[in-house]
């Protein structure tokens, strides 16, 4: 992989975005190469989650690249979002927990990453944005989507129109955030929380994905049916069984993912 580091430890993968000269902006290689890496983690068995990060402590990720978009035409742009918004999507239904551990600037194609991920992290110096007004152009990762989704449509219109960068702990009031921690504590709460999420039955982790996921795009009652649908699915698994045993026996459950 030309723009990423990878380290792999107990059953997660730690992905570092590594463009450092262009604080770690979306190239289309680079797109290609993420994924190829989401891809591997919805197929290997024994890797349980993971960490989205950017090398260095400027950024997580700046945007989409300027340089690349300044070249598009029409059929261009349109083909580079819908690339872009695909691969996010598959990110987004990753039936394992990915957690972007937002370490500087997460700018527009970066703030619709992260946004893509299932919980984020970011340290007290991170700033987050949807700047593309100040270039003339929109959000085209999905970020007017799920920006107004994730914090409301009220709060998203100003975000996207003002183009203004955020501070974390603004991110945080407004749930654009779950957590802000000094910088010299991202990747371990990052890690122990993806270590934590991996020891937990695999399949439920899965369903709750999905019902969230598939569920808030449905209409309640059916999102209902869907939910129980997959209630009575996981309760087929031998995790179930095992959960609840460990609960009555007042031990530690180990969960197998059957
Ligand atoms: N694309 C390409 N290169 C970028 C970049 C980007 N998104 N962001 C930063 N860089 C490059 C700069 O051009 C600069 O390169 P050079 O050293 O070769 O000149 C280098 O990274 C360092 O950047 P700055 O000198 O600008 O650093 P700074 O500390 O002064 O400012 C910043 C940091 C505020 C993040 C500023 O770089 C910036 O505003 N970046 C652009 C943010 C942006 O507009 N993002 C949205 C992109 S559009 C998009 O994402 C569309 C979509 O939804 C699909």
């Amino acid at each position: 992989m030309k723009n990423f580091q990878i380290q792999y430890s107990n059953k997660v993968l730690t992905v570092t975005i590594s463009r450092p000269k262009a604080l770690n902006a979306l190239n289309m290689e680079l797109l290609e190469e993420l994924h190829d890496i989401i891809q591997e983690l919805y197929q290997n068995n024994d890797t349980r989650g993971l960490i989205l990060t950017g090398d260095g402590d400027k950024a997580f990720v700046a945007g989409a690249d300027i340089k690349e978009l300044a070249l598009l035409d029409q059929d261009k742009a349109l083909e580079l979002a819908k690339n872009g918004q695909a691969l996010f999507k598959k990110i987004e239904d990753c039936p394992k927990p990915i957690i972007a551990a937002i370490n500087g600037f997460a700018l527009g194609g970066g703030c619709e990453l992260a946004m893509a991920c299932h919980i984020r992290i970011a340290t007290d110096n991170a700033k987050l944005g949807q700047p593309e007004i100040n270039l003339g152009i929109i959000p085209g990762y999905a970020g007017t989507q799920r920006l107004a989704r994730i914090i409301g449509k009220g709060r998203a219109l100003e975000l996207m129109l003002t183009g203004d960068q955020i501070p974390a702990q603004e991110a945080l009031r407004l749930g654009l955030v779950n957590r802000v921690v000094p910088a010299a504590d991202l990747m371990t709460e990052a890690k122990k929380l993806a270590v934590a999420l991996a020891a937990k039955a695999p399949i439920a982790i899965r369903y709750i994905l999905e019902a969230v996921n598939k569920g808030l795009e449905m209409p309640f009652a059916q999102a209902q049916i869907f939910e129980a649908t997959l209630f009575g699915l996981v309760a087929s698994t031998d995790d179930m069984r095992e959960g609840t045993a460990a609960f009555l026996e007042k031990r530690k459950p180990a969960f197998k993912g059957r």
